[in-house]
């Protein structure tokens, strides 16, 4: 059981005391009942809370689709230069979030933000064949030899051993989706550069269950639906 206090609080969505002058003046409901104290202890696995009448969802873990805009790092800090966290408000980065996986300064698109680590090993984790889907354009256009050689499986010339992964060339071939089971660093860049096509823009579409949402511009985020937070559940908890 948890106090309702630290169960609002723990979304992110208000601090603490916002939680008390919430609950005060009669906002927060717990089961259909007015919660009288910000102490009262409910059960967060069965509870339905809701706050003006609007359900409140008291997940453990925070989940944020975010449409990253090119120019920001995917890290938590930087000394220098502005990161993705800058774009959320306060309640939610001291809620220690950080992104799954890395894009490029310059890539757009889907990101994911949590502070739930299981989910974001499963996610990355090669083993778990979790497709990343990534729309790129490209110098050139990207042919059917191109699509066997990604298919195939290519070895960069570093000596980088990349996964098959998948190319669908749209249009005249000048844009193209890659799909990736895997994420080293740079490598659809690398991998089309590779091939003589280098990248010219790349955009996150998808990842896994999880595609971006097409209402969310550039800079802008929004909580994971409950159904979402399912789909992702689904991929399991097992290596
Ligand atoms: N591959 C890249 O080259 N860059 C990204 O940002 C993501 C995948």
């Amino acid at each position: 059981m948890e106090r309702a206090d630290k169960l609002l609080a723990a979304t992110g969505r208000w601090s603490r005391r916002e939680v008390k002058e919430l609950i005060r003046q009669g906002r927060v409901q717990a089961d259909g009942c007015s919660v009288a104290r910000p102490e009262e202890k409910l059960d967060p696995e069965t509870v339905c809370l809701t706050v003006d009448g609007g359900v409140v969802d008291c997940s453990p873990y925070v989940y944020v689709m975010l449409h990253k805009p090119a120019g920001l790092l995917s890290a938590t800090e930087d000394r220098d230069q502005p990161t993705v966290l800058d774009l959320l408000p306060e309640e939610l980065r001291r809620r220690g979030l950080f992104p799954v996986g890395r894009l490029d300064k310059d890539t757009t698109g889907l990101l994911l933000l949590t502070d739930d680590g299981g989910l974001a090993h499963r996610l990355l984790s090669p083993k778990k064949h979790v497709d990343k889907v990534y729309l790129a354009e490209v110098e050139g256009r990207v042919d059917q030899d191109d699509v066997r050689a990604l298919e195939a499986g290519m070895v960069l010339g570093d000596g980088l051993h990349c996964l098959p992964a998948g190319l669908e060339p749209l249009g005249n071939g000048s844009s193209c989706l890659v799909t990736l089971r895997e994420g080293k660093y740079h490598q659809v860049k690398r991998m089309l550069a590779a091939r003589g096509k280098p990248v010219i823009l790349l955009h996150r579409l998808s990842m896994g269950p999880l595609t971006l949402d097409g209402e969310l511009k550039p800079g802008k985020w929004r909580f994971l639906t409950r159904q979402e937070r399912t789909e992702l559940r689904g991929l399991g908890t097992t290596t």
